[in-house]
């Protein structure tokens, strides 16, 4: 082989080692602004809290919560819980007080898009389990389209959590097959609900947010063939302190509970299953009945 031949192959391998070299730098330099840039984008943790009990809390959202960085919560968080959350964190109260919105979904939204953007780590807390009649498809649509990572931390829902506190099971093989979670929200003057399929004696019915809607509640289940005595349960403040049950009957819980001035947030449970319920409830129901 010719010396310049030589010297062309050479100098052709070290122009190549040079142009991999450069493109290793390279892609390391991207790879490197991309964990930056990820690292500036916080990530938001849809959190459950429970029914209010701060033992219901699970020990994941126990954790994020000591370490919280922006914490946008709502009403029906339990004040125990909110202690938890460091002095140093950033608080955002967006409940809502029944029938008015103190801060609209898409401003919560804007918030924790915000937020991420800032970097932080954001938790959004809710009462019960996140993911049962919460809002939150909404939310993880505005975190979809804002590219923003997401994380749902399931928690124990009002259902379960005020099912156990009064002592009686959501389902039993002898009376119930089935258990329907129903959201009772007024639209209109009028329920939206097909009424002879939830007015079947072999299953437990339970109303989310259906206090003010009680009336139209218990006609209709009657109206569509379930009897006037049928065991109905109203929970208020479900696994707190300051717990209060009534045991009823379809015909008489609009009178008593108005009597009882049952407030929000109360949890209603229609079916057998409520019938064993624990005898404090029975007792209230009775000196309800006596007065
Ligand atoms: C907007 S929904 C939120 C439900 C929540 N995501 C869950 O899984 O429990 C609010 C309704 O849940 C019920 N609820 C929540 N916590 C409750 C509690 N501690 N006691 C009774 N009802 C409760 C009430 O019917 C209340 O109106």
């Amino acid at each position: 082989m010719l010396w310049s031949n030589r010297f062309t192959l050479f100098d052709q391998l070290m122009s190549r080692i040079t142009q991999l070299g450069s493109h290793s730098t390279d892609q390391s330099r991207r790879a490197t602004c991309r964990s930056a840039c990820r690292k500036q984008v916080g990530q938001v943790h849809l959190i459950g809290c429970g029914p209010g009990a701060l033992d219901l809390l699970t020990v994941r959202a126990f954790r994020l919560i000591e370490q919280a960085e922006v914490v946008i919560y709502d009403r029906l968080v339990g004040e125990d819980i909110l202690d938890l959350i460091p002095e140093s964190a950033e608080r955002y109260y967006v409940g809502k007080a029944a029938g008015q919105h103190s801060v609209t979904q898409a401003r919560i939204g804007e918030l924790m898009v915000e937020q991420a953007l800032r970097g932080k780590t954001v938790l959004r807390l809710k009462g019960g389990d996140p993911a049962i009649f919460a809002r939150m498809a909404e939310e993880i649509d505005t975190l979809n389209a804002a590219g923003i990572e997401w994380q749902i931390v399931p928690g124990i829902t009002a259902a379960s959590g005020c099912a156990a506190a009064a002592g009686i099971p959501l389902t039993d093989r002898a009376s119930a097959h089935q258990v329907r979670f129903v959201t009772a929200t007024h639209h209109a003057s009028h329920l939206e609900h097909d009424w002879a399929t939830l007015a079947r004696p072999d299953q437990t019915l339970v109303f989310y947010m259906g206090l003010e809607s009680l009336p139209d509640i218990t006609a209709s289940l009657q109206a569509n063939g379930l009897p006037a005595e049928w065991p109905i349960l109203l929970i208020e403040n479900g696994t707190r302190d300051n717990q209060r049950n009534l045991l009823s009957t379809l015909d008489s819980v609009v009178e008593q509970a108005r009597e009882a001035q049952f407030k929000t947030p109360s949890l209603i449970i229609v079916g057998e299953v409520t019938r064993t319920a624990k005898a404090n409830v029975l007792a209230l129901a009775q000196s309800l009945e006596a007065a």
